[in-house]
């Protein structure tokens, strides 16, 4: 087992409860502590309640278990944050100052999620390299541009080994999504294997990147234990697992379910999703620290019907 000590903030989320037991398999369970404002019902014997607005608590918590390592998880997602923008924007960023602070000081690995919302409409839509203009349209995009940056900040001025990845719309049968605009690519597959039908509030052609919880999982543990020389990027590394739109998921689940039935009602969302990449590019992940998706959209809807139909079963029988 490896020797780090391990900090999961938002460890109760769709990202940090399936990187909480990926890294309790490879460091050891004593060697991971997660964390989260919201108590698990199944609760971790190393569980911590932790504001993470709270610097005196953080910085507590961080002696406590002499922590070596932190994937701040926590923040508020593109949906939920605009309807409390200022709510996202405080929680967002001064979550990320308490953290980076932190870093500093103990010298901290840090692991600081970016999204695909850091791109407004002055991007290239398909193929949106690394460094294309960063216009996001929402508050949860603005907080992410400005994290990258501050990111980049603490490790130029600081030193901080602070690494980062812009994650695509992630879709797994662990979790459930907390407010984001991809949301929908979850769904769909609960209400499917439930036998029910589904409404998209995406329109049926918006593609957009999405990645399976798997590539993104090895994706974060990878660009975090690659040699520190291969990260050349201190902002944040465009990721790419592949891109559907609403009716090509549909069909592929109707490829198990051929009664299937999706209708389509855009809100809100729709223009979120309307001002963001339909595919990224990249190829600066793949040369600096050998990133490469291994999930498409067929193999990913076999995966997760599989794995939802065992849930369910699973919950009636319980
Ligand atoms: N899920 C995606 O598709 C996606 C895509 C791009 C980027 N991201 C980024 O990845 C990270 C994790 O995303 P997620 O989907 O797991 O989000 P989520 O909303 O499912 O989980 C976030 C967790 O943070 C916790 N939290 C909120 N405020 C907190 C606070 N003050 N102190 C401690 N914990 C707090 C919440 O209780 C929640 O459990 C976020 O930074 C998000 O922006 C996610």
């Amino acid at each position: 087992m490896k020797k780090e000590k391990i900090l999961i903030i938002g460890a109760n989320g769709q990202i940090g409860s399936v990187l909480t037991d990926v890294l309790k398999l490879q460091y050891g369970s004593d060697h991971v502590i997660p964390s989260d404002i919201r108590v698990p019902e199944k609760k971790d014997q190393l569980f911590e309640r932790l504001d993470v607005l709270d610097k005196n608590q953080l910085a507590t918590l961080v002696n406590k278990h002499n922590i070596t390592q932190i994937y701040h998880l926590a923040a508020i997602l593109s949906a939920k944050g605009e309807l409390h923008p200022q709510w996202a924007w405080d929680v967002n960023m001064n979550s990320l100052f308490n953290v980076l602070e932190l870093a500093k000081e103990k010298s901290i690995q840090l692991f600081f999620p970016s999204s695909i919302a850091v791109f407004g409409k002055e991007a290239p839509k398909n193929q949106t390299p690394q460094y294309a203009p960063l216009t996001p349209t929402t508050v949860y995009g603005i907080s992410k541009v400005a994290g990258e940056n501050w990111c980049q900040y603490y490790h130029d001025k600081y030193g901080v080994d602070v690494r980062s990845i812009r994650y695509p719309g992630i879709i797994g049968y662990q979790s459930l999504p907390g407010g984001g605009t991809t949301d929908y690519a979850v769904e769909i597959y609960h209400a499917a294997v439930k036998g029910e039908a589904y409404t998209s509030f995406l329109s049926e052609n918006t593609t957009l990147p999405m990645i399976y919880m798997d590539d993104a999982i090895k994706a974060t543990i990878a660009i975090m234990e690659a040699p520190q020389e291969q990260i050349k990027i201190r902002t944040s590394y465009n990721l790419s697992g592949m891109s559907f739109s609403p009716i090509e998921i549909a069909q592929s689940i109707q490829q198990h379910y051929p009664d299937f039935k999706v209708s389509y009602a855009p809100d809100f969302r729709e223009a979120i999703a309307q001002s963001w990449p339909s595919s990224i590019d990249d190829s600066a992940a793949r040369a600096d620290w050998g990133w490469k998706a291994s999930v498409d959209l067929n193999m990913m809807t076999s995966d997760m019907i599989k794995n939802l139909k065992m849930k369910y079963l699973s919950t009636v029988s319980a």
